[in-house]
């Protein structure tokens, strides 16, 4: 299938899942703190999902058993809400969500300090959120879209840091997982041109450590292969004929 351009009625629901998924992680920010349960974090996601009137996309999904991806430390994504998983002091914790509103997708993904943090681990969050927006800056129509993968990994690089290469971001829409895919590191190709009415999600996962990662025995976490830290910050955007609109970002979220 190729890339979908969204229709202006499409774009004002993708703009509300947005809107609505932006809310979700702002109320899911708070709840980011020593003693409380990933499971909790996931009831409370998935509580607010539902009452904005929107479904959440990642349960039972290829039989994913939860609404909110919990990855602590170095887990780099998926990992599966528990109730005797507890945060704890120094942790750092991504939070991967989607929701999905009158038929249209949102995706976005937050990193967060559990408590006091090392300045490394600071740094790997920060720099995580600041590759995404050194990617949309070249998320224009007229550019291609490995413009975006290659800022992405500049960002990264000079902090030492790694972007992971089995996972990428994508396409979004009526599926959560549209084309194109869009990974995180130079490509040799520049990849397909951008047009207005494109909606994507583009979702650096950045380690500490070597990019190389690897599936733990439940099925779904993903780990860093090294056990280094890593952390993941995703939005869902859409191109337009100027700048790009961020749509699962929206004031006064700032996260
Ligand atoms: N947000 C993830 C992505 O971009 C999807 C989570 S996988 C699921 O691909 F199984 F939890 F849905
Ligand atoms: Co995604």
């Amino acid at each position: 299938m190729a890339i979908t351009i969204k229709s202006e009625r499409e774009i004002e629901l993708m703009r509300e899942a947005g809107k609505i998924l932006s809310k979700v992680h702002d109320i899911l920010a708070k709840e980011v703190k020593p003693g409380v349960s990933t499971w909790h974090i996931d009831k409370v996601g998935k509580e607010a999902i539902y009452d904005f009137g929107c479904k959440p996309s990642f349960l039972g999904y290829d039989g994913y058993p939860a609404s909110i991806c919990v990855s602590v430390n170095d887990e780099v994504i998926h990992g599966i809400p528990s109730k005797t998983r507890i945060l704890k002091e120094g942790d750092i914790v991504s939070l991967d969500a989607g929701v999905i509103y009158k038929g249209y997708q949102s995706d976005a993904a937050r990193t967060h300090a559990c408590g006091e943090i090392s300045a490394r681990a600071k740094e790997l969050i920060e720099v995580t959120r600041q590759s995404f927006f050194e990617g949309i800056k070249f998320a224009r129509e007229g550019n291609h879209l490995f413009d975006i993968s290659a800022a992405v990994e500049d960002c990264v690089t000079p902090h030492g840091f790694t972007c992971v290469r089995d996972f990428v971001g994508h396409g979004i829409g009526t599926e959560m997982h549209e084309e194109p895919q869009i990974p995180n590191y130079h490509q040799k190709r520049r990849g397909p041109k951008l047009y207005a009415g494109m909606t994507l999600a583009i979702e650096p996962m950045v380690n500490i450590g070597r990019p190389d990662v690897v599936w733990m025995d439940d099925d779904w976490t993903i780990v860093t292969e090294d056990g280094s830290l890593s952390a993941h910050y995703e939005n869902t955007i859409l191109i337009t004929k100027g700048d790009p609109e961020i749509l699962s970002l929206v004031p006064p979220s700032t996260l």
